[in-house]
């Protein structure tokens, strides 16, 4: 028997919404499953390099934890040729997509039958908040809330281009969570939060405007970790007159710019030639989440 499994990655945070807010973009991880001897992860393309390809693998390790959750030992031996253009550490929900495909491959392959309220409740209790995995998911934009139990909303996008901007250098999440503030004080939150309560509305409505504006004043982690960007001031300048707003993807490198078509055809070449060492992705929202084929 085999299977393929298809994880969309995502981008977190969008301003405001930390640990909160994600939305799935096109993007892929794919994953050709096939019963085997032992456990084997075999890379089909570039940029896995230093990807463990026995059981220290991520996606093995998720597996494992499922299984043992639901009383199995272990989790049948298979054959995975991974495929994937999401790049690792860059803030585009990498590690979040091992995760969901963890999970799947033990669903599949010890037939557990899990709700997706169940695949949502453990991904975000291993990830710690549902920000990557939700969207990873379920597709589109997701805004939950997670204390033990995930409260979530699900709002599609359409027509919205999210310009990745992926500098050649790694962050690592730790890195970046690390420059956060241990407290605010409570005048602080409120501010906080106003500004992550608008965006919410101004996404449920389309109004890019509006959340580009929020991105911007958003007080939980762009300002500490613009630090770790030393690209961050300038690509705002160069960028923020022409588009809605642009957002630390994540934990960041990647910045991501709100525009649409028109704009970006007429800029990107402008704005490539000003930062050539970057890599410029224009992408758009997947609204489906992760799909499992039997073939
Ligand atoms: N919300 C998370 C962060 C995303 O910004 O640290 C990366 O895990």
């Amino acid at each position: 028997m085999s299977w393929v499994i298809h994880v969309p990655a995502t981008t977190a945070n969008l301003g405001a919404g930390f640990d909160s807010i994600g939305v799935a973009l096109n993007l892929y991880l794919t994953l050709e499953v096939e019963l085997s001897e032992e456990w084997e992860f075999v890379p089909l393309s570039e940029g896995m390099d230093g990807l463990p390809l026995d059981k220290n693998n991520l996606m093995y390790e998720i597996a494992l934890q499922v299984a043992n959750k639901f009383d199995f030992n272990e989790v049948p031996a298979c054959r995975v040729k991974m495929t994937s253009n999401i790049p690792l550490a860059r803030g585009l929900g990498s590690s979040a997509t091992a995760i969901v495909a963890g999970i799947e491959l033990a669903n599949v392959l010890l037939d557990l039958s899990l709700s997706l309220d169940q695949k949502l409740e453990i991904a975000t209790a291993i990830e710690g908040h549902p920000d990557n995995v939700a969207p990873s998911l379920l597709g589109g934009c997701v805004i939950g809330h997670y204390d033990n139990q995930l409260n979530w909303i699900h709002v599609p996008i359409h027509d919205l281009i999210f310009l990745a901007i992926i500098p050649s250098f790694e962050l690592k999440t730790t890195q970046a969570r690390s420059v956060l503030p241990a407290t605010f004080s409570y005048k602080e939150s409120v501010q906080a939060s106003s500004v992550a309560n608008v965006s919410v509305a101004a996404i449920c409505q389309g109004d890019w405007e509006l959340l580009g504006t929020m991105m911007e004043k958003d007080h939980f982690h762009q300002p500490y970790r613009k630090a770790l960007i030393p690209h961050y001031d300038a690509l705002m300048e160069l960028l923020n007159e022409d588009v809605y707003g642009t957002f630390l993807s994540g934990a960041g490198p990647t910045m991501i710019a709100l525009t649409n078509e028109a704009v970006m055809n007429q800029k990107l070449k402008q704005w490539k030639n000003a930062y050539p060492s970057f890599q410029w992705l224009p992408l758009q929202v997947e609204n489906n989440g992760v799909t499992v084929n039997e073939i």
